[in-house]
């Protein structure tokens, strides 16, 4: 693999989540570039406190250990890389070219999710190490093989590689395709024009961008029109009370009906929307 920054390759038959393994690695000190890869998760971690679920053997769950020496506010551009890589990886092992839902989601063409990103730092930091930022990717490569796998929540949400390029895909060459990828891309972040560049990428193929959204924060939501994504990889979205820039948080792209209905925003309880 170029520059073998992503050497050490462990792939887990099952854990309860690769982001939690890898973090508890870190604190145990494990250097930059350990790369966890699990057949099964038994409690998988989305965005916002949800469940990230794929039945074992069927899609691509994986965390990166990164120890990044980066501005703090440049943080969110470590998801933006792996979700970049791992868009590659879809072009060149599957054929298939995601679009991209802010913050690090991947799209088919049609909106249906086809992979996503949850980062989780440690604070605490290690001696004579960088603090460490885990990012986790799940990508349905195999799962869901058609809507009738969904439950009804998901049903038009969720895609898979298999289902977009209808023919079979695997895991092991996505993987090495998508670590090879995000080696240039993670040295890019090293410099103020490199990081512009990967936000820049990302604005490009953003669909969020342009689009009336409903953010989802934490602390509540609010709806507006994305308008842009900074260099730090952060969404602008102007609303009647002025600009706003969300840092962290989730969106949904609202179609007119969701405008005038807000309860017919999609489920919180699985991930995969
Ligand atoms: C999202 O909500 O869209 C983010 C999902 C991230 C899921 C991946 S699967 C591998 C890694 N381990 C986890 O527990 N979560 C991430």
């Amino acid at each position: 693999m170029p520059g073998n920054r992503f050497g050490d390759v462990r792939w887990l038959r099952s854990v309860d989540s690769t982001n939690r393994y890898l973090l508890d690695e870190a604190r145990a000190g494990a250097p930059e570039g350990v790369v966890a890869v699990a057949d099964h998760q038994e409690a998988g971690r989305g965005r916002l406190g949800r469940r990230w679920e794929a039945p074992p053997g069927a899609n691509l769950l994986c965390s990166i250990l990164l120890r990044p020496d980066l501005p703090v506010g440049s943080r969110h551009l470590l998801s933006t890389v792996v979700a970049l890589a791992a868009a590659d990886a879809c072009q060149a092992v599957a054929g298939v070219t995601p679009v991209f839902k802010w913050p690090n989601d991947l799209l088919a063409v049609d909106g249906r999710k086809l992979a996503g990103v949850l980062a989780e730092a440690d604070a605490t930091g290690q001696p004579g190490l960088p603090a460490p930022v885990v990012v986790g990717i799940g990508v349905n490569v195999a799962w869901p093989g058609s809507d009738a796998d969904l439950p009804a929540e998901l049903v038009g949400r969720a895609t898979s590689l298999c289902q977009e390029a209808d023919r079979l895909v695997e895991r092991e060459p996505l993987l090495a395709h998508l670590l090879a990828a995000l080696e240039p891309r993670v040295a890019a972040l090293g410099r103020a024009a490199g990081r512009s560049a990967q936000a820049d990428e990302l604005r490009r193929r953003c669909a969020t961008v342009g689009a009336r959204v409903r953010v989802q924060l934490a602390t509540g939501s609010f709806d507006g029109t994305a308008t842009g994504v900074t260099d730090e990889g952060h969404l602008v979205v102007a609303t009647p009370s002025g600009t706003r820039t969300v840092v962290a948080g989730d969106v949904v792209h609202l179609r007119a009906t969701e405008e005038r209905d807000p309860l017919s925003g999609p489920s919180g309880r699985l991930a995969s929307e």
